[in-house]
């Protein structure tokens, strides 16, 4: 039996998507409605369990409307991004038949069924630890098994990068590249797979929690505002990311850690310097986000050679990445000696995440 509002039926579908770090940052589009970026970016995907969204996605004849939830509180889905998601997962839909279910849904009912979404965040929304990422990842990835669509991952993150550009790298694990890709409509915008999870996992990363508030500037208009604005971010995307990227590529691949952390704290202190270089001027980092670099850069001169790498996002978390379990121990200690939990730094909490660890410190 076809799909109709008389039957009672309903088909649902959960994925959990981890979020990701850029360690060589996407900052600045050159298509605001397509989310086409002006550089290349690579990043390291997290362990699912550990920064994460779990999204449920259901379909069903009762259903009157498209309806989404957010760490249980109703929002709306009629922003253009939600809207390009689904018009894009609808338009790839197959027929599903379940015999045993008695559910039949053919490719054209899809356009009119509606569905229902319920997605969790296990760490601050929009506190620049990229939950815009995985969440748009997990809701094309929940929506795409939900309908049956039969493309590759790459596409697939296509279409999750018109949710939002990060989200593109989360359809994968370990090492990933967006590439910004040259066609107009962005049919080559999509992330490729350098490594996978089980290469180089001595990697510890550890992320220290300055704020969990809201950002006050979003990546979206701070990232729209450089463009606008910042000479240094033109010069970046075209002189400076291109090497850097082939670089970055070649110390993933050879676990050259001294490279690979050189590259990701450089990277990450310009992308704040084209924020500083912005008009009006972006402060994502804060006090605390400083100290924390002039402790690792401290650091890793005094042993002559990188233990830790640091990169900073759209807010002042740091997200430190440690060359192994070793150093990743002492690490924590450093972060508990110099930033005590109730001190007057707002330095509250650590996630750490590698293969196996995960604890709230403080
Ligand atoms: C600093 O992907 O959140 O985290 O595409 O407008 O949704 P939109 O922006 P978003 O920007 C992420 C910026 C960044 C760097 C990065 O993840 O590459």
């Amino acid at each position: 039996m076809a799909a109709d509002s008389s039957q009672k039926w309903i088909l649902m579908t959960t994925a959990q998507t981890p979020t990701n770090i850029a360690v060589i940052k996407y900052w600045g589009k050159r298509d605001e409605a397509l989310i086409l970026a002006v550089n290349d970016s690579i990043s390291v995907t997290l362990d699912p369990q550990h920064l994460c969204t779990t999204t449920t996605v259901a379909v069903s004849p009762m259903f009157q409307s498209d309806r989404m939830w957010l760490n249980g509180k109703e929002i709306s889905l009629s922003g253009g991004r939600y809207q390009n998601c689904l018009r894009e997962i609808r338009s790839r839909a197959s027929k599903i038949e379940d015999e045993k279910k008695g559910i039949k849904i053919t490719k054209k009912d899809w356009e009119k069924l509606h569905v229902h979404i319920a997605s969790y965040n296990n760490f601050p929304t929009a506190a620049g630890l990229a939950s815009s990422a995985a969440g748009f990842a997990c809701l094309v990835f929940s929506l795409a098994k939900l309908m049956n669509v039969q493309e590759d991952q790459g596409k697939l993150s296509a279409i999750a990068r018109q949710g939002s550009g990060s989200a593109c790298r989360s359809l994968y694990g370990g090492f990933v590249k967006w590439v910004m890709g040259n066609e107009e409509n962005g049919s080559d915008s999509i992330a490729v797979q350098l490594q996978d999870e089980k290469h180089w996992d001595e990697l510890v990363i550890i992320i220290a929690v300055v704020s969990s508030r809201q950002k006050e500037t979003s990546s979206t208009s701070g990232m729209r505002d450089s463009v606008e604005t910042s000479l240094l971010l033109q010069h970046r995307a075209k002189e400076v990311v291109p090497k850097r990227i082939i670089e970055m590529e070649e110390a993933i691949k050879n676990r050259d850690f001294p490279s690979f952390a050189r590259l990701t704290c450089a990277d990450s202190n310009q992308f704040h310097a084209v924020c500083l270089d912005t008009s009006p001027p972006i402060f994502y980092m804060n006090d605390t986000s400083h100290r924390i670099i002039s402790c690792v850069e401290k650091w890793n001169r005094s042993e002559g050679t990188p233990q830790v790498a640091y990169t900073f996002d759209a807010g002042p978390n740091a997200v430190l990445i440690a060359r192994d379990r070793k150093v990743a121990a002492n690490l924590l200690q450093r972060l508990l000696y110099y930033f005590p939990p109730h001190s007057d730094t707002d330095l509250n909490s650590y996630v750490i995440g590698d293969k196996s660890i995960l604890g709230d410190v403080g």
